[in-house]
């Protein structure tokens, strides 16, 4: 029995690798939506990622989100952290400070025994301030760091249950839901043919900074983001993909 789960397991993980065209992949058992722990054991494998293949002196960008705070979880001590940088991926998208990239930042950092930075500006931006924001020195120090990231992790999320999560305006949220948005990620919401539909106005890291990083690992997983991952893999953004048995199942089945 449990060779067949074993075995079952590889072969998503191969069929994933194939489909998405990723050079990494691991499927956790389990469907994080339904049991908290699989989100764990997404972190755990998140971890042994970067412990294998993190060079010292790097900057490692990270995203917020529930699975982003499962890695920060699960971090622990490595030796090559003690020379990284962990910087949160973009400024506030409308999150709880649990759910921010700051806090969460902050934590793995600590957890790693790695060094960090963090961005300290309001959201939502208007296009007044942001311009006022990212020539402020201090801030566009951080900036250029984030925006050179070798490494980045990054949570995948529904488009409607992320818009409503955060302080999304009215406005707003009909453009998500009239472009048919399907998947979201760091602040860019995807259509099923994998188009930005829409993209929250604030600092950081931007889309096209995902082609100069050596690691861009997305970590997402649960029956119910297999179509939101599904969008946002369309155009090959990240390399690695970490999700459990319930995304991948219905992934497959997707495709
Ligand atoms: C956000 C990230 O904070 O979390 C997004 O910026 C991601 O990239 C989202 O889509 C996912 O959240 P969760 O709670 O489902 O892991």
């Amino acid at each position: 029995e449990f060779i067949k789960e074993v075995t079952g397991i590889k072969v998503l993980e191969q069929q994933l690798k194939d489909t998405l065209n990723l050079d990494y992949v691991v499927v956790v058992p389990g469907d994080s939506d339904e049991l908290h722990w699989v989100k764990q054991e997404m972190g755990r494998a998140c971890v042994q990622y970067l412990k294998q293949h993190i060079l010292p002196d790097q900057a490692i960008a990270i995203t917020g989100g529930t699975t982003m705070a499962a890695v920060a979880e699960m971090m622990s001590p490595f030796s090559n952290a003690e020379q990284c940088l962990f910087v949160p991926a973009r400024g506030g998208l409308g999150e709880r400070v649990e759910n921010q990239a700051n806090t969460i930042c902050a934590e793995m950092a600590k957890k790693a025994r790695g060094d960090y930075r963090l961005l300290y500006v309001p959201d939502p931006l208007s296009e007044e301030s942001y311009q006022t924001i990212i020539e402020e020195p201090s801030i566009k120090e951080v900036l250029d760091i984030i925006r050179s990231a070798e490494t980045v992790i990054h949570g995948v999320g529904d488009a409607m249950t992320m818009a409503e999560r955060r302080k999304t305006s009215q406005e707003q949220l009909d453009v998500i839901k009239n472009q048919n948005a399907v998947g979201e990620a760091f602040g860019y919401y995807f259509n099923r043919e994998g188009e930005v539909v829409h993209k929250v106005r604030t600092v950081g890291l931007q889309l096209e900074d995902l082609k100069h990083a050596n690691h861009v690992i997305a970590v997402a997983g649960g029956k119910s983001k297999a179509e939101a991952i599904t969008s946002y893999f369309q155009p090959g953004q990240s390399n690695v993909l970490i999700t459990d048995e319930g995304a991948a199942q219905e992934l497959i089945k997707g495709i």
